[in-house]
């Protein structure tokens, strides 16, 4: 089967189709933001959805990502690939595709993503095998941001998912501090500051946040490295 990559940064299009049949079936209810979170992304200009369909126009995988400017960070909010089409190469392709349309558009100081630690204690078999998982995105050139990192939780703080890492996809040179295992924390503070806020509805300063921001704000930078999920 052959598919075609196409983006998209306006409502509407495949957006319904691609929320329905591609991230709803892929993430568990805690990890995904609603339909309408997404499209109000798009709205404010902020969103680029770039989605893989078939010879028939059916969408087969997708990567959405969300742009900050204050921090000029751009998350790779999900990328999916519908199950009976996974380990052909396509989720490999839609995240090289995206890294570097992002990369070419916005020139970012990073790319990073969110994804589930192997270690954490409630894993989500159903929607994949977290070590798989990381290995695809280690392999893609992905290092993980040695933090006690948290998604922020949707709508409020008590929907936080823990045992989440926080991986760095790409990082501009001015950012790694001249050493290519250190992450710049200015950056990163800015957009965790944001997006905790915009999902949570408040700036938080509970124990949890202000160690993450501790941890962040560390001297010489976030250390980031590989894991040994190697296969
Ligand atoms: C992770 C994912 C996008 C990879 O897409 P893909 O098209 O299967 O990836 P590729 O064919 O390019 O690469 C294959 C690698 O992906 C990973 N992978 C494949 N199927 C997987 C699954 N069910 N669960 C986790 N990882 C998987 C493996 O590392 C695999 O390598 P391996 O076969 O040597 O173990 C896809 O598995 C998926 O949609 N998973 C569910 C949603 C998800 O976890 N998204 C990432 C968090 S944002």
């Amino acid at each position: 089967m052959k598919y075609r990559i196409m983006e998209q940064t306006r409502p509407g299009g495949l957006v319904e189709q691609v929320y329905r049949e591609v991230l709803a079936p892929a993430f568990p209810a805690e990890e995904l933001e609603s339909e309408s979170g997404v499209t109000e992304t798009l709205e404010a200009g902020l969103g680029s959805l770039l989605v893989a369909v078939d010879e028939a126009g059916r969408p087969a995988g997708a990567a959405f990502g969300r742009w900050s400017e204050a921090s000029r960070v751009q998350l790779l909010a999900y990328l999916a690939v519908k199950p009976g089409t996974r380990g052909h190469g396509l989720g490999g392709r839609l995240l090289r595709d995206a890294i570097e349309a992002w990369r070419e558009r916005y020139d970012p100081c990073a790319i990073v993503a969110e994804v589930e630690s192997p270690d954490a204690p409630t894993v989500h078999e159903a929607y994949g095998d977290p070590r798989r998982r990381l290995a695809f995105y280690e392999a893609a050139g992905a290092r993980v941001l040695d933090l006690p990192y948290f998604q922020p939780g949707i709508g409020s703080p008590s929907r936080r998912v823990r045992g989440m890492l926080l991986l760095v996809l790409h990082a501009d040179p001015s950012f790694t501090q001249g050493r290519p295992d250190r992450l710049s924390g200015r950056p990163l503070r800015t957009f965790m500051e944001a997006y905790l806020e915009s999902a949570e509805g408040a700036r938080p300063t509970d124990w949890d946040a202000r160690t993450l921001f501790e941890a962040i704000d560390r001297e010489g930078g976030i250390p980031m490295g590989r894991t040994a999920t190697q296969h």
